[in-house]
C-alpha cells in the first residue's frame, strides 16, 4: 500500500527525546515499549512541562495560572494503558494532573531515562546522515557545559504554548497606555488587581478563565472579543462530565451524516442554556469551526455584572480604551492580552523550521517530509476538541514503529501532497486556521494513526465476539483504552478499563453518601394505592349499576364502623 521511501538505515536504537512534559513522557514510554533506548533531555529540574506550576514565568516554557483545571475530563485525558486513579476528580486541578503524570512515570519507570537541567541547544544531521540517518545532539547543562552525542533518532516534544503572542502593533495608541499590561502567559492569579478596572483581550480558553478569575476581586472586568465564541460547560447531563456525551464513535457517524442538522441542534441547545446573542457572545462561525470556550463560571460573572462583554478594541488613549462600537472605558488600570501563543524550535536546522503561516510542514503533524531517513519526529504539536495526552501518545506509538522500520512513510512527494490536502481541509472546516493551525478532528485523526499502527478497534468483529464491549466502544465515550484492545502494544487491561470507566467517573462524587430515594417501596405503595383506587372505582360503578344504596353512603358507613 505505502511505498517505503527510505528504509530505516541500521537498527534504530538510541533515541533522544527532547522535553519531559506530557508528550515527552509518553514518547519515552513508546520507545521502551518498542525496545528502543530513550534518553530524555529536560531543561528544567522536573517533569510535567506546562503542568508543573511555576511561581514566575520561565522564558521559553509553557505556563499556567493557579486556578487551572483541566477542560477535558480525566477518562478522556488518560494515557491508553494507564487509567487515572478512581478517586481522582473528573476535571482535575493542575496539581492533580501533575500527580497523575508522576504516577505514570513511576509505573513505567521513566525517570531513569530523563536527564534534568539539560537543554538541547542544537540538533544536526551527522556527516554520514544519508547512510546512517543519525543526529548529533548538543546539550548544555546547568553549569553551561556543552556535550555532543550521536543518536539514531530524535523526538521533539518541547510544547507549543511557549511564547506569548503579543500583537501590540495591532493596537493603536498602546504606547500611550499608562496602566499595566501583561500576557496570559505571565498571569498567575488576580493578586494586585483588587478594585481595579481590567480589560481582558481575547476569548479563548485562557481569556475566559482570566476574566472569571479577575472578576472576583476587580472593580469590573471588560472582556473584549472580535469574533465571540461558543461557551460550553464542563458539566453535562445530570452533572456528569460534558465531554463524555456526544463524543462517541456513533456521534461522529451521525455528525458526518447530518452535519448541518447536528450543528443546528447543538447551537440550539447551547442557546437554550445561554442565549449567546443576548450575552453578546455569539460568533459567526458554527460550533465545530473553532474550539469552544470551556467555562462554567463565565455566564454567572456576566449576569452579576462583574464581567462585561465588549467588542474589539479600536484604540488606547492614555488610560482610556475605545472599543469598535465607539464606547469608551476610562480609568483602565490593567490590560491582559489573552491573544494566544507562538512557538519555535531554535535548536533545529533552519530548513526544518520553515512554517507555512503558523504551521510547520509535517506529515500527519509529525514527520518533516524532506529527510532522507524518517528519524526525526515532532510529538504534541496538535490541537483538537479533545485532550492532548492521548493524541501525543498515539503519535509516539506510531513514531517508534516508524523508527524501527515496522511502519513506513510514503514518498516525499506524497507526504507533501498530503500536507497540502490537510491544510486545505483544515482551512475549510475550521475558522481562524491562521491562529489555530494545528487543528484536527479527534477520532478520525486518532483512527488514521491507529490504522497505520494496527491498533484500530474492529467494531463489527467486536460485536460478534464481545457485544458488551462493542456497545461501549461504539456508543460510549471514545476513551483512549480503545486503542489498546488489539495489535502492537495491546494491553490486557484495556477491556476492563473500558467496562469500568463509568465507575471511575462516579467514584469521586461519592464524598457524602446519600441513600437513593427508596424507589421500590414507593412504587409498591403507589401500586397498592392505584389498585385500591381501581378496586374502589369498580366497586362504586358496580354499585351504581346495580342500583343498590348510594355508594357514598355505603363508603361512609364502612369508615364509621371501623
Ligand atoms: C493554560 C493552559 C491550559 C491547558 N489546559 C489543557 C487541558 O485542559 N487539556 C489538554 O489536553 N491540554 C491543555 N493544555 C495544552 C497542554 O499544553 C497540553 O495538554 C500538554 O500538556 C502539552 O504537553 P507537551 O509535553 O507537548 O509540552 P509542555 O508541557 O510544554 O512540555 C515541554 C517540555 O519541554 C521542555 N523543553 C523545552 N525546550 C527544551 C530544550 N531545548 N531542551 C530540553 N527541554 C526542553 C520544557 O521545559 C517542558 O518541560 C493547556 C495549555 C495551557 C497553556
Ligand atoms: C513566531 O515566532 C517566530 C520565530 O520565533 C517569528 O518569526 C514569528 O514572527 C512569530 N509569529 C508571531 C505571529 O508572533
Ligand atoms: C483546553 O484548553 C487548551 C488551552 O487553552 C486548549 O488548547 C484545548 O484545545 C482545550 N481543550 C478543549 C477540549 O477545549
Amino acid at each position: 500500500m505505502k511505498q517505503s521511501r527510505a528504509r530505516v538505515p541500521t537498527m534504530v536504537l538510541k533515541v533522544a527525546v527532547i522535553g519531559a512534559g506530557a508528550s515527552g513522557l509518553t514518547s519515552i514510554k513508546g520507545c521502551l515499549e518498542e525496545g528502543l533506548e530513550p534518553t530524555c533531555f529536560e531543561s528544567s529540574h522536573d517533569i510535567g512541562g506546562v503542568w508543573r506550576f511555576k511561581e514566575n514565568p520561565e522564558p521559553g516554557r509553557a505556563n499556567i495560572y493557579e486556578s487551572v483545571i483541566i477542560n477535558s475530563s480525566k477518562e478522556m485525558m488518560a494515557y491508553s494503558d494507564f487509567p487515572p486513579p478512581v478517586e481522582f476528580a473528573n476535571n482535575m486541578h493542575h496539581s492533580e494532573l501533575l500527580q497523575y503524570l508522576r504516577l505514570y512515570v513511576q509505573a513505567f519507570r521513566l525517570q531513569q531515562h530523563i536527564q534534568f537541567q539539560t537543554t538541547v541547544v542544537s540538533v544536526r544531521q551527522t556527516v554520514d546522515f544519508a547512510v546512517s540517518g543519525q543526529w548529533e545532539v548538543e546539550t548544555k547543562n546547568a553549569e553551561n557545559q556543552k556535550e555532543m552525542r550521536v543518536f539514531d533518532a530524535v523526538i521533539v516534544c518541547t510544547g507549543h504554548f511557549t511564547q506569548p503572542h503579543l500583537p501590540l502593533s495591532d493596537f493603536i495608541g498602546i504606547g500611550s497606555f499608562k496602566g499595566r499590561t501583561l500576557h496570559s502567559w505571565e498571569y498567575r492569579s488576580a493578586e494586585g488587581m483588587q478594585g481595579k478596572n481590567v480589560v481582558v483581550i481575547g476569548i479563548g480558553n485562557s481569556g475566559g478563565d482570566l476574566a472569571v478569575d479577575i472578576s472576583r476581586v476587580a472593580k469590573k472586568v471588560y472582556l473584549s472579543t472580535r469574533s465571540g465564541g461558543w461557551v460550553v460547560s464542563r458539566i453535562g447531563q445530570g452533572g456528569l462530565p460534558n465531554d463524555l456525551f456526544g463524543t462517541s464513535r456513533m456521534d461522529l457517524i451521525k455528525s458526518k451524516l447530518f452535519a448541518s442538522r447536528i450543528n443546528k441542534a447543538l447551537e440550539k441547545k447551547l442557546n437554550e442554556a445561554l442565549d449567546h446573542t443576548l450575552y453578546g457572545l455569539r460568533p459567526k462561525h458554527g460550533f465545530f469551526a473553532q474550539i469552544p470556550v470551556v467555562n462554567d463560571d463565565l455566564p454567572s460573572r456576566i449576569i452579576s455584572g462583574r464581567v462585561q462583554v465588549k467588542p474589539n478594541v479600536k484604540e488606547f488613549f492614555g488610560s482610556s480604551v475605545v472599543f469598535e462600537d465607539e464606547t469608551i472605558i476610562d480609568q483602565v488600570d490593567v490590560v491582559v492580552f489573552a491573544t494566544g501563543y507562538n512557538y519555535s524550535f531554535p535548536f533545529l536546522p533552519s530548513e526544518l523550521q520553515i512554517k507555512c503561516d503558523y504551521r510547520l510542514q509535517l506529515y500527519k503533524h509529525i514527520f518533516p517530509p524532506g529527510l532522507a531517513h524518517p528519524t526525526l519526529a515532532v510529538v504534541g504539536f496538535i490541537h483538537a476538541l479533545g485532550a492532548v495526552n492521548p493524541l501525543s501518545e498515539m503519535q509516539a506509538r506510531w513514531v517508534t514503529r516508524v523508527f524501527k522500520g515496522l511502519s513506513s512513510l510514503p514518498s516525499a512527494e506524497t507526504m507533501e501532497k498530503e500536507i497540502q490536502k490537510d491544510t486545505t481541509a483544515m482551512r475549510q472546516s475550521f475558522k481562524c486556521s491562521e491562529r489555530n493551525p494545528l487543528q484536527v478532528v479527534y477520532i478520525p485523526y486518532m483512527d488514521s494513526l491507529a490504522e497505520m499502527l494496527g491498533v484500530r478497534p474492529n467494531i463489527p468483529w467486536l460485536f460478534l465476539t464481545d457485544p458488551r464491549l462493542a456497545q461501549q466502544v461504539l456508543f460510549g465515550p471514545c476513551t483512549p483504552y480503545q486503542y489498546r484492545l488489539t495489535g502492537p502494544g495491546r494491553w490486557a487491561g484495556a477491556r476492563h478499563a473500558i467496562l469500568t470507566q463509568w465507575e471511575r467517573v462516579l467514584q469521586p462524587f461519592r464524598t457524602r453518601l446519600v441513600q437513593q430515594p427508596k424507589t421500590k417501596p414507593q412504587s409498591m405503595w403507589s401500586i397498592t394505592v392505584v389498585s385500591l383506587g381501581v378496586a374502589l372505582l369498580s366497586y362504586l360503578c358496580c354499585s351504581v349499576y346495580r342500583g343498590s344504596i348510594s355508594p357514598l353512603d355505603k363508603l361512609l358507613s364502612c369508615i364509621e364502623t371501623r
